[in-house]
């Protein structure tokens, strides 16, 4: 009735924005994403008969109700899956700084769904883990898998099919990718809510599911290329996409702060002057680069000056969600 599993953050090349049924949480559109070596979750669940509620601890401290009741939710579908009637007490630590807004829902959940699987004896195989992790957070379900992963949007109406498919390992190609904090308010609101505002609210919802096809494609065809520049261009492309719907959502949300475009316009100077590198940023004000490992020393010392940035990471494609013990 106990178990610890690890899982690693992703960074979406192609992103994920939109869903197409909220209560089982199924993706409007598939996505792209490389899983991230050095920022993980290490989760550790333990079902005890005698808790009168679920309880989750975050970096040590008890959790606010939102957390708590998302992880609560969570937890009713594997004991509903298992017949399981106790609650559990989950200890769930980042090893990267979550006071910072990183996106932790990603490794979070996915390191809960295999940790809980294995605690309640529900043995599942990694897709029909990605299909579970995808019910909490649908970044969750890519964290799964290690190295380049595609969320299939599917569409079947139970959601079997909107699961993740790995599309290389982390072993393939080397690259490395930067995390540049930056320092600032939280953002500004979770991706669900921003999610249904965009869709019933941006003019250009309609363009963004019509053009994902072709994006998947071209990125997967890039990534197994190992084509840094091609990646970096539909990457930077598909990022200025799904920010324009956040823009021109009623009311508009802007993820974004002053250091957040000083940093695209350093990495667009440092590609002026021949060296290969290109960005990426999530529903938050951090910015993601991806470069050639020879490349990366150089960014980061750049990036470190760019007013505002608090620090940067470095990290490489990592490894799929695991048991560490139980
Ligand atoms: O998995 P969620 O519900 O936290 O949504 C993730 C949304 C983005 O990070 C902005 C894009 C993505 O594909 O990860």
């Amino acid at each position: 009735m106990r178990a610890t599993a690890i899982a690693h953050t992703n960074l979406a090349l192609v992103k994920y924005w939109g869903k197409r049924n909220k209560e089982l949480n199924l993706p409007a559109v598939g996505s792209i994403s490389v899983t991230l070596k050095d920022l993980f979750t290490q989760t550790t669940i333990c079902f005890k008969k005698e808790l009168r509620q679920d309880v989750l601890y975050l970096n040590g401290s008890i959790a606010d109700a939102s957390p708590q009741k998302r992880v609560s939710h969570f937890l009713d579908v594997v004991r509903r899956k298992t017949g399981i009637n106790a609650y559990a007490e989950v200890k769930s630590r980042n090893n990267f700084p979550t006071a910072s807004g990183l996106a932790s829902s990603a490794s979070g959940f996915a390191a809960l769904a295999v940790a809980a699987c294995r605690a309640a004896n529900l043995d599942l195989n990694p897709t029909e883990l990605s299909v579970l992790a995808r019910q909490a957070s649908g970044s969750a379900a890519r964290s799964i898998f290690g190295g380049f992963v595609e969320m299939q949007v599917g569409n079947r109406k139970d959601g079997s099919d909107a699961h993740a498919t790995p599309v290389t390992d982390e072993k393939f190609w080397p690259l490395h990718i930067l995390v540049a904090i930056t320092s600032g308010p939280e953002k500004e609101m979770g991706s669900t809510d921003a999610m249904t505002l965009t869709a019933w609210s941006s003019p250009f919802f309609r363009k963004w599911l019509e053009t994902s096809h072709q994006d998947l494609a071209d990125m997967r065809f890039a990534i197994l290329q190992r084509n840094l520049e091609k990646v970096g261009e539909i990457a930077e492309h598909n990022c200025f996409k799904m920010h324009a719907l956040t823009m021109t959502s009623r009311p508009a949300l802007l993820y974004w702060n002053g250091t957040t475009v000083n940093i695209m316009l350093a990495i667009r100077r440092l590609r002026r002057q021949g060296i290969p590198v290109y960005f990426s940023i999530d529903a938050g004000s951090h910015v993601m680069a991806i470069c050639t490992p020879e490349a990366s020393q150089k960014i980061r010392h750049v990036l470190e000056q760019v007013d505002g940035v608090s620090r940067v990471l470095i990290t490489s494609p990592g490894p799929a969600a695991h048991i560490v013990e139980n």
